[in-house]
């Protein structure tokens, strides 16, 4: 492409360290769908004829369908995959191929493949995301009585509802469909025109072919248009939080898994066995996710790293930039898809969760409201109940084990009824705050989700 300035052919060892088409082929499509716009404001400003327009378009819808059908040959020594489909362009239909990169550089034409590509994949994302959200309300659903244990330092808490804990993840996941959302709009900006770096002496039509990759706006310097990366940054850094948490509901499944908790059963379809120990059923799925995350958090300080010592504007450092954004894309993708089918077919141990919610303590804090509820300041119920507790420890009994005598034998204002708040369904419909897991609550926002996912949109 540059053999007028230069006499020597580049060396083999160049070739091989500088090519990018090894990865930045599946940015055909996107490439593709640039060039035909870009063409159709060539044809508008009258440098090439409408004749060469068709040809350029249908030699390069050709080249599309070869590449979907894997029969094209990529060359490393055309190292880009702007540079293989211009080249094979050109070889087809010869000068008319030759004009399509007037007043274009591969600076602004990168900037546009990219930005196509992110706003696809953001968009696919954003389906997976409603379909986790879907299968976390569908499994909340099924085991909508089931009471566990809610966990703080993973020591018992307080009850709550296995619904409660898990739509407290389709939340999470809400704000991630706002971040990609928030985040599509700066992807979502037109930047050709820009060229190499200082745009063009000749004038071509941005809005025109805005309108037709329908991009809403222009990117307003052509200098940052072909040096930013912060869309792209911004992607990974949100992808970096939807890995998070799909990590923390990994994490979870893990123990729930276990046979000490044995809340869940994942199917024997996504879990694995043990090559040695017979017994094994090993929940991989969110083992691995756990494990991908550290790659997805690696990506965004890549990315980071790689823009922060750049001058001003398009650098070669950039191209460095595609592995790391595919790689969290493919990896957040790959997790979304498997975790939601997973959770689908996971089955709640009933009689497990039940056994471990028995446990008195879970109502501890309700024995201390009791107690506020009849007079007594927080602080000193907070100590009585206390004092019950370590009382339970003694005499290696529970909470519903000490007499009414024991309890008043602490405070004169515990009643009769003082037994009756060691149980769950009454600790439980007493919590009615918004946001708080009452049956009630957690039945309104079980319907709260499945209207709104019903709906199509995720939030
Ligand atoms: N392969 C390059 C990249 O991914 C395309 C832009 C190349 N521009 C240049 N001036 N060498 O960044």
């Amino acid at each position: 492409m540059w053999k007028g300035r230069f006499q020597e052919q580049t060396a083999e060892l160049l070739q091989t360290y500088s090519e990018s088409i090894s990865f930045d082929w599946r940015l055909w499509p996107f490439d593709i769908a640039g060039s035909i716009a870009h063409a159709a404001a060539l044809e508008k400003a009258g440098l090439i004829t409408k004749a060469e327009w068709e040809a350029i378009a249908s030699g390069l819808r050709q080249i599309g369908e070869e590449i979907a059908a894997g029969q094209f040959v990529f060359k490393a020594e055309l190292e880009d995959i702007h540079m293989n489909i211009e080249a094979e362009l050109t070889r087809r239909i010869g000068d008319a191929g030759a004009k399509l990169h007037t007043a274009r550089s591969r600076n602004d034409q990168v900037a546009l493949d990219i930005r196509l590509c992110l706003r696809e994949e953001s968009d696919r994302i954003l389906a997976l995301l409603k379909a986790m959200q879907d299968a976390l309300v569908e499994l909340a659903g099924r085991y909508e009585h089931v009471v566990i244990p809610g966990y703080t330092h993973l020591q018992r808490a307080q009850p709550v509802f296995f619904a409660h804990h898990l739509l407290a993840y389709v939340e999470m996941f809400a704000r991630d469909c706002e971040r990609l959302d928030d985040c599509r709009k700066r992807i979502n900006v037109f930047p050709l025109g820009s060229g190499a770096i200082a745009g063009s002496t000749i004038l071509l039509d941005r809005a025109l072919v805005a309108e037709l990759l329908g991009f809403p706006s222009l990117t307003q310097n052509s200098m940052d248009a072909v040096s930013d990366r912060d869309f792209a940054i911004e992607l990974l850094s949100a992808l970096a939080i939807v890995a998070m948490h799909l990590s923390r509901l990994s994490e979870d499944v893990i123990l729930w898994a276990s046979s000490e908790f044995r809340f869940l059963t994942l199917s024997d379809a996504f879990t694995t066995g043990s090559s040695l120990m017979p017994q094994k059923k090993n929940p991989d799925v969110a083992e691995l996710t756990r494990g991908k995350t550290g790659r997805v958090y690696g990506n965004l300080m890549s990315l980071l790293t790689l823009m922060k010592g750049l001058p001003m504007t398009y650098n070669r450092d950039m191209q460095e930039d595609k592995e790391a954004i595919f790689d969290s894309i493919d990896t957040v993708k790959a997790a979304l898809g498997v975790f939601a089918p997973m959770l689908r077919e996971a089955v709640v141990n009933e009689q497990s969760c039940a056994a471990a919610v028995a446990d008195p303590n879970l109502l501890a804090t309700d024995l201390a409201d009791y107690l506020v509820n009849h007079g007594v300041p927080f602080r000193k119920a907070h100590e009585v109940v206390g004092k019950a507790v370590a009382l339970c420890a003694q005499r290696r009994c529970e909470l519903t084990e000490l007499s009414v005598q024991d309890y008043q034998g602490l405070s004169s204002a515990f009643g009769a009824d003082v037994l009756d708040v060691l149980r769950v369904e009454r600790s439980m419909a007493a919590r009615q705050a918004v946001g708080a897991p009452s049956p009630a609550n957690v039945a309104a926002q079980l319907a709260r989700w499945r209207t709104r996912l019903q709906a199509g949109g995720a939030q």
